[in-house]
């Protein structure tokens, strides 16, 4: 019996529209092995439409992708149109409306792809969970007084207990599943509110979860750690923000953002979820055929686990692991001369080899 899902694949711009296609081809490959077929559906929301049209996605946009069983999204952003257009015109309103209040980064190095801060090739497997609705990126706020001496400007970080708890208690759930360590990013010596309630809430999950090992790490103290020796960690939580740098530093220090996966969560599924590589829309190397695919197909393997299918997630995973292991054959920006489509044709040879 085949399994169907419909997946909504939005591009966006620059090399967005050059990495979904091999993320495509190996779904279709990986779901030929097993019983799944996936039925895409390709929305232009892009920079490219807001120069046209005026804005990044239709009015009705997110009731044309509500009953999809998962987004599929590229990189959006260019340098003609400013970064919080593209951001909050496409990015955040599906991420809120559809509730996708985790945002799930894995940082795995691989055999392979050298890191350029840490000499360890193995040991380094962590999961940054960042806040992905509220904390500091709120629209709450203002400025008063423009262009005058007196100019002011306020931002207002939003936390609610209900928003707290539940991105814990899935950081929580998570370690369970792993390690069993729980390290959460804060800064209450010195953002004196909302920090404080952010450990406190920390402290009573972590009372419910008397399995999971847990402390705190101020986020400056803990991003050095992360690059001196990122083989200690396991699952790091933090706030939208401090989840951010976290989820990019981390990124590089699993050797390149072009491999960096990244899922925006609904974890109840009343919604569907969004998959995306880290990485940008790369306008320097756009159009040159010469993207490193791994970021989206990464995340492929990913929006397989999420719709139910981990078997076959992990053999999207062990097939780039082991091409990356096992030859020479990199894009660009890991020191070799591949283009996207012949890298992507050798980890469709190696999935389908065995
Ligand atoms: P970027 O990630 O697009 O590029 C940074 C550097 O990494 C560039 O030198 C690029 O060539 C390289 N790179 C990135 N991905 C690569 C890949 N898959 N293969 C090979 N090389 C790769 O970040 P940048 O330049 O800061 O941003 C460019 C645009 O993308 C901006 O408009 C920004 O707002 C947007 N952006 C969008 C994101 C998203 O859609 N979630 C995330 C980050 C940036
Ligand atoms: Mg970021």
């Amino acid at each position: 019996m085949t399994t169907r899902h419909r997946i909504a694949l939005i591009p966006g711009d620059g090399i967005g529209t050059e990495v979904l296609p091999p993320a495509c081809a190996v779904l279709d490959a990986v779901g030929r092995r097993h019983g799944l077929a996936f039925a895409y559906d390709t929305f232009d929301w892009s920079c490219q439409r807001y120069l046209t049209e005026g804005a990044m996605m239709p009015e009705d946009g997110l009731g044309l992708i509500r009953h999809h069983d998962a987004i599929l999204l590229g990189a959006v952003g260019w340098p003609t149109v400013p970064d919080h257009v593209s951001l909050w015109g496409l990015l955040i309103p599906i991420r809120r409306q559809f509730q996708q209040y985790v945002n799930l980064r894995p940082i795995k190095v691989l055999n392979g792809v050298p890191s350029p801060v840490t000499k360890a090739t193995t040991g380094v497997d962590f999961v940054v969970v960042r806040e992905n609705v509220e904390g500091e990126y709120s629209e709450i706020g203002g400025r008063l007084n423009r262009g005058f001496p007196t100019e002011m400007a306020v931002q207002e970080a939003v936390f609610t207990r209900q928003g707290t708890e539940r991105i814990l208690d899935y950081a929580f759930e998570m370690a369970r599943t792993r390690q069993g360590e729980v390290v959460s990013a804060t800064k209450s010596n010195g953002i004196v509110h909302t920090m404080p309630f952010w450990d406190e809430l920390v402290e009573e999950t972590g009372n419910r979860f008397p399995d999971v090992a847990w402390r705190q790490e101020h986020i400056d103290a803990l991003v050095a750690k992360i690059v001196l020796d990122p083989s200690r960690f396991d699952v790091i939580v933090g706030s939208n923000l401090f989840g951010d740098i976290l989820s990019d530093l981390a990124a590089a220090v699993a050797g390149s953002i072009g491999i960096a996966p990244a899922a925006n969560l609904n974890p109840e599924r009343d919604h569907p979820s969004m998959f995306e590589p880290v990485h940008g829309s790369a306008p320097d190397i756009a159009s040159q055929g010469i993207a490193n695919p791994l970021g989206a197909i990464w995340c492929a393997s990913m929006m397989l686990d999420h719709l139910g299918h981990p078997e076959a997630a992990i053999e999207i995973f062990d097939a780039f692991a082991t091409a990356l292991a096992t030859t020479q054959v990199r894009t660009p920006d890991l020191g070799g001369s591949a283009t996207t489509k012949e890298f992507t044709n050798l980890i469709l040879h190696t999935l389908t080899r065995h």
